[in-house]
């Protein structure tokens, strides 16, 4: 949530950060802004809305050349989208510019004592604050920007990346880390700053993972790290593997459907290296020993929106194949309701971003009381890896759209193989069964790829229905958080009413908004090994099909049992009920993403969204 990006080098700094602020917009469009030091002046263009906006006010308002410079774009916390309330946010004497991610939380504190002391505030936003007060402190550090942000930043609370330049130190960009993401980019002669690799990896792939309380002090050719006091900090440096291909739209008209097409190559990379040739898992790269896993006696999924969804899936998968108990909680509210974890407890902390606040709340205070935490993560040197006990890493690739697609299918499959690891440790399932379901989970890849012929129908379905009031989705079993998922792809992406239940559920209440020509969608389990599941959800498509439903059916090939009931009949391919969710989500996905498209809305940026959201 806010995208931040820093140049200092040798090209045209404007250039490079609209180009790395164009790769950040999935963070937050309410408004962009930049500012550059050009001849020992410092100077800013914002505007409120998309990037597209501030490249229309940039080619009327031009910027002076420069090779320094800062670029913001904005998912709005304290204060409206206006321009005023956009970032860089400028001290009275117009020689600092800051950029911030993240919530100051004692800015009315800091707001009040700068009034007192004359100064005049022209935002209504949090980070305003910090460039007033670095302009007071400089002259007490000797104009030295980096031991300035240091001090500032001993004041603030919250979580905080702040970025800043001074007119009167032209070659130099700082930057700060308190919670929320920043990584250095490392390159020949110029140096970068930005909340994800994906900003600057058309230059560079040679990153920096910036650690909680850091300051960076970043010059064309020297990188310089130091803690809030002032004392030099360890820092880690890696390579990025995927290259800027991998964050272009290769083709498509969005994001999203590149994304949705990518998933059968990010479930099978996600498995790769993970099976050995006999079916056995081999999970070593977690970092949790077998001793831990045979310890525990609870697993607690921690997740927030799509990733949530995952775990749901995990329950059914982790409790079914290892016999251990599973509970999932949303992140936010985990961390304040008193939960019992301790020691014997497992935290699996899912989030494609690693940076998502609400769950990395959740597990520091998990780790308080004394639980391991396994991360399930596509963000390499993210926070929540960083901060977890051991890391399982989806190979998604970059997810650009901000509606997730495939890294739930990876999250998925890092579910599966962390319950069946589990139960290959402590022994709940003869060999030979893990490495029957393994089989089959290598087959899944395969499976997504045919799943995904089903799209041009889906794109029809999407048409027919644009104009429905609202949408149900009904599943039982690993089908429950399907529905859920898909109801929750079509909210965010085509701002309808959308509602999962679980089938059985239906009865109990929500049966009432049943009206004639009512869209339901009905996620059907395979009738192969279990029979009374499939039979129940059938019972329930012709309860809710005799109450004027219109019943959309998706069941696997072969199944007839369905056909009198179906209106529409969605054919996905056969596979055990546990792993279903990784085709029977994926017709949703395109769905959901059509009927945005038929309603002409942003498929990428959905609105008032952000990708990761890096504040409570
Ligand atoms: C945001 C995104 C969702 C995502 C959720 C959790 O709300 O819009 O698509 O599922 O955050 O993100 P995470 O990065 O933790 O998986």
């Amino acid at each position: 949530m806010c995208g931040i990006v820093g140049y200092v080098g040798e090209k045209q700094a404007l250039q490079v950060v609209v180009e790395g602020l164009r790769r950040l917009e999935y963070r937050g469009y309410d408004s962009a802004g930049v500012a550059v030091v050009a001849d020992g002046v410092l100077d800013t263009r914002k505007k409120a809305g998309k990037l597209v906006n501030l490249e229309t006010l940039l080619g009327a308002d031009p910027l002076p050349q420069s090779t320094i410079g800062i670029g913001h774009t904005r998912w709005a916390t304290h204060g409206g989208p206006t321009d005023a309330n956009a970032h860089p946010h400028v001290s009275e004497d117009g020689k600092v510019a800051v950029i911030h991610n993240g919530i100051i939380e004692n800015f009315a504190e800091l707001r009040a004592e700068l009034s007192a002391a004359g100064v005049t505030l022209s935002s209504e936003t949090d980070t305003e604050v910090v460039a007033h007060l670095l302009a007071a402190v400089l002259p007490t550090v000797r104009m030295d920007l980096a031991e300035a942000m240091r001090t500032v930043c001993r004041r603030l609370s919250g979580a905080f990346t702040l970025v800043a330049v001074h007119s009167d130190v032209p070659d130099v960009v700082v930057g700060a880390r308190r919670n929320s993401p920043l990584v250095v980019g490392r390159g020949q002669g110029e140096n970068f700053l930005a909340s994800d690799v994906a900003a600057f990896i058309a230059h560079t792939r040679s990153a920096i993972e910036l650690g909680q309380d850091q300051v960076v002090e970043l010059r064309r050719d020297s990188v310089v790290v130091t803690d809030f006091e002032g004392a030099p900090a360890d820092v880690t440096e890696y390579e990025v593997t995927w290259d800027a291909s991998a964050a272009e739209k290769g083709g498509y008209e969005t994001f999203m459907a590149k994304e949705i097409a990518e998933q059968p190559k990010a479930v099978s990379d996600t498995l790769l290296g993970r099976i050995g040739p006999t079916g056995r898992l081999q999970l070593d790269e977690m970092r949790l020993s077998e001793n831990d896993l045979r310890e525990i006696d609870k697993v607690v999924v921690i997740a927030c929106g799509t990733a949530y969804h995952a775990g749901l899936v995990a329950k059914y998968a982790l409790e079914h194949w290892t016999r251990v108990p599973c509970e999932v909680e949303l992140a936010s509210e985990f961390r304040y309701r008193d939960p019992v974890v301790g020691p014997r407890t497992l935290i699996l902390a899912i989030s494609q971003s690693g940076e998502t606040m609400d769950t990395i709340m959740a597990l520091r205070y998990a780790r308080e009381q004394g639980s391991k935490v396994l991360a399930i993560c596509n963000t390499q040197g993210s926070t929540i890896p960083r901060e977890s006990d051991a890391v399982l890493y989806t190979h998604a690739g970059p997810e650009v759209a901000v509606a997730s697609t495939k890294a739930f299918l990876t999250q998925l499959v890092a579910c599966y193989l962390v319950a069946l690891y589990v139960a290959q440790v402590r022994g709940n399932k003869f060999g030979d069964e893990i490495a029957a379901v393994v089989r089959e989970l290598k087959d899944m890849p395969q499976k997504v790829d045919l799943v995904l012929d089903t799209t041009e129908e889906m794109k029809a379905l999407a048409e027919e229905l644009k104009d429905a009031p609202s949408v149900l989705f009904i599943g039982r079993h690993v089908g429950f958080p399907v529905a859920l998922e898909g109801a929750l792809k079509l909210k965010e992406l085509a701002y309808m009413h959308a509602e999962g239940f679980a089938a059985g559920e239906l009865k109990h209440g929500p049966i009432a908004l049943l009206e004639e020509g009512v869209p339901v969608i009905c996620i059907v389990p395979s009738p192969a090994g279990r029979s009374v599941l499939h039979e129940k959800i059938v019972s329930n498509i012709q309860e809710v099909r005799a109450r004027g439903a219109r019943t959309i059916v998706i069941a696997e090939e072969g199944d007839e049992s369905v056909v009198p009931y179906a209106d529409h009949l969605v054919r996905i391919p056969a596979c055990p009920t546990l792993l279903q969710p990784l085709v029977s989500t994926v017709p949703l996905q395109v769905f959901a993403a059509a009927m945005a498209a038929a309603k002409g809305h942003d498929v990428d940026q959905p609105r008032n969204l952000a990708k990761s959201v890096t504040v409570e």
